[in-house]
This record gives C-alpha cells, structure tokens and sequence, in this order.
C-alpha cells in the first residue's frame, strides 16, 4: 500500500500499444474490406524479410499455424509425433487433430527445451516427426535436433510461439532452411500481439502453395482476388467469350475458384494484419526493452540462493519472451506475489500429466515431474517500468524464507542437486 493508496496491479503480460495500432485498425475499416486481403499480403511478405523465410502464410492463430503444419504432413492414424511435455496444449493437440499420436519428451533441466538424448530415446519405426518449443524464447539445439530427425528421416516442425525475434546461432528463428515449418502465435500476451493470429514460415514453395489452400477452405482464390482486388494477378476473362465455362486456370474469369482440398477457414484478415505490422515495426525495440528488464531481474536476484535464474545458451540469443524462475517455494511466492497485487503464472503443468494424456502407458518424463512445480513466471513486458519492476523485485526478495515441512524438503533438494 503506498501513502496514496493501493498500487496498480501489475499483470504477467501486456501488449506494447500506442496510437499506430488504432490508426492502422481505422485505415482497414475506412477501406471497406476487413478479410483476407492486400494488408494480410503486406504482413506475409514483411514477416518473411525480417525472419529471412523464403515463404509466411498468416493464420488466425498459432495453434491453426501447427494444425497446418501437421496437416501438410498427411499424417496417418498410429503415425507418432515427439512433442515435448513442457508446452502449451496447442502444439500436442495440432497432432491429435491431424489423427496421429503425440508422444511427450522429457527437457533438458536447464533450458526447458526438449531434450535431444530423450528424443532421440523416443523415436520408434512410427514417429514421422519431431515439434520442437523454443520454450521462452529460447531457441532449442537445433543443430543436434536436425542430425538425429534427419538420421530417421523426420520433418521438423518448431513451434515457435514463443520466439518472435529470436535467434539461433546468428540467424532468425523462423528462417532455419533444415527445419520444414516454423509456426508463429501473436496471441495476446505474445511479443508480437495481435489478438488471435500466427504465422507458418517454410523454405519450400510447394508447401506454401499447399499451406494458402489448407488455410482458406481449399479454395484456389481469395474472396479479395475474386471480388475485385487483384493481389495475384488476375484479370477479367475475355469479353468476347459466350460464357466465362473455361476450366482452364489461366483463362478463368474473377468470379471462378476451384475447391481442391479439405481446408479450414484458418486465414487471417486485413484488421489483424494491420495491427500485427504495426506490431512488427516495434518487435525490435520491445524486445531489446525486454532483455534489459532480463538482465535487471537477474542481477537483482543473483544473491538469493533460494531461488534461480533463467539461463541463456550461447547458440541462442532469446526474444526474452518470458521470464521464469525456479524456486521450490513457488506456491508461496505465486500468493505472497498476488497479495502484492503483482501477477505471476506458471508454464506449464506438463501435457503428459494432464487428463486428456494421461494415459496408464504413458512413461514418466521425471525431468519435467521434478522442474515444473518450481516454476514461476514474473511480469515482463515492454511497458513494465523501472519502478514496477522494483516493485516485483522488491516483493519477491521480500518474502520470508521459512516454509512448511514439504517446501524445506524441496528446498534442501535444490540446494543439493538440481542447482
Ligand atoms: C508454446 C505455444 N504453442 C502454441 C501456442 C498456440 O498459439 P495460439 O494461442 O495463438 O493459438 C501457444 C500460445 O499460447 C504457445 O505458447
């Protein structure tokens, strides 16, 4: 409680908003067209440049971004996909959807990606595929996770959710050629928000083409090329023609379109566009900002033995999309945080001890058991200033370092072990 009252709460996320985003938003709704079209073309093609991608297909979110990456695959019932436990639902879920089977990874204690030596543990003569989550942004090993996929003749799919303005080694995320698909989110609390929307960047031109029909029903046009725009080059059919009947695909008229696939209404429209290349300019520099307040958090709680700090591997340099500390009084700090009227979350509980995928076969990833009751995630995001940051700083350090029985228990075996 400050001498003014009680303090502004101070949530886990928040998007980098400022008037470009409603001026973007009101330049969509004065043209009159608000689905697919010249804007959502415009965001493909600069997310492409600045992840260095050969293709972007935009989506209406990331979990629609992985459901199409799988179903490129043509995935069969009984086909396994590795997928690791500590993520979000959406990226094992976009393999149940396609009829195939996620089959969870443990991750490596310290980065919280998947583990490579588990992974390679995992393969069976039915896995198909390997989807790694640049966990936090993050980047996983890639190098290591290419050469067992490719040893097996898996496609790699990274979820990148979490990784918009991440690197590995010194290329963008997004833009690695031995991986077949990388999938944004811009969902809400992402660090490029849009709402709901995503991305699915590929090198190979065949599974972009394949990737704009699965993502608007199957249909070879877009409304917006048929009904009047004319982003790919279409033109009117020959006026002197009786009937516009040509099954020709080079000389149809604008009205004509073809199903030839089952797809899904998955694309993006013109009003999220928009506000994601408004997004886009400012990635950049929120990420920077986000990586200060990284640094700041780390040195901060460098002498607090109870609790550590996230980690950054030098093959990767991380979009700082979240940071999470590890402490084995986690649920204290998490009501003792809230009481403060500060927010903190935990990513994830893992999927593989979850209901819908817990199974009595299903093998123990003790990895992942132990970590994720540690974690803690605290509020980082490009707005949160110095001051608030002292705030949460200032309330974690605060808290009193006794506990019950279980949680000394825990402590006393993070102190021994898994420092
Ligand atoms: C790791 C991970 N994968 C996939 C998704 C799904 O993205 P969306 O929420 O945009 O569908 C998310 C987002 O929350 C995520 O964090």
């Amino acid at each position: 409680m400050s001498a003014t009252g009680p303090e502004p709460h101070i949530p886990v996320f928040r998007p980098w908003y400022d008037e470009s985003e409603p001026a973007a938003v009101k330049a969509v709704l004065e043209s009159r067209w608000v689905g697919q079209g010249p804007v959502v073309d415009e965001f493909e093609r600069r997310f492409a440049e600045r992840v260095e991608a050969g293709h972007a297909i935009a989506v209406n979110s990331g979990t629609a971004a992985l459901h199409l990456a799988c179903r490129c695959l043509d995935l069969q019932p009984g086909d396994e996909v590795l997928v690791p436990t500590l993520t979000f639902v959406a990226t094992a879920h976009a393999v149940c959807y396609c009829g195939a089977e996620p089959v969870f990874v443990d991750i490596d204690p310290e980065t919280l990606t998947i583990d490579p030596d588990d992974l390679q543990r995992s393969i069976t003569p039915r896995t198909r595929a390997v989807i790694v989550v640049h966990y936090g942004g993050h980047a996983c090993p890639m190098d290591r996770i290419w050469d067992v996929a490719e040893a097996h003749a898996l496609t790699v799919i990274e979820d990148a959710a979490h990784a918009c303005g991440s690197r590995y080694q010194s290329r963008p995320v997004g833009g690695l050629q031995r991986s077949a698909f990388t999938c944004f989110s811009f969902f809400a609390t992402k660090n490029l928000a849009v709402g709901d929307g995503g991305m699915v960047t590929t090198p190979s031109a065949d599974s972009a083409t394949r990737l704009h029909s699965l993502r608007w029903m199957g249909i070879d046009r877009s409304s917006w090329e048929r009904m009047g725009g004319n982003a790919r080059g279409i033109r009117n059919c020959d006026d002197s023609r009786d009937a516009c009947s040509s099954d020709d695909s080079d000389d149809r008229c604008k009205w004509q379109y073809e199903v030839a696939d089952l797809g899904w209404k998955h694309q993006m429209n013109d009003i999220t566009a928009a506000i994601g290349l408004q997004q886009l300019r400012k990635l950049e520099r929120g990420n920077e900002r986000r990586r200060r307040l990284t640094k700041r958090y780390d040195r901060a709680f460098a002498r607090a033995g109870w609790l550590r700090t996230p980690i950054e591997r030098d093959y990767t340099t991380s979009c700082c999309h979240n940071y999470v500390i590890r402490t084995a009084h986690r649920d204290r700090l998490h009501a003792h945080l809230d009481r403060a009227g500060i927010a903190s979350s935990v990513h994830y509980v893992p999927l593989h001890l979850q209901p819908y995928y817990r199974g009595d076969d299903r093998r123990s990833l003790p990895i992942a058991e132990t970590v994720w009751r540690r974690l803690l995630t605290l509020p980082l995001f490009p707005e949160l200033t110095d001051d608030q940051q002292d705030r949460v700083i200032d309330a974690v350090l605060s808290l009193p370092d006794t506990g019950t029985e279980s949680e000394r228990r825990l402590a006393a075996e993070h102190e021994r072990g898994d420092r």
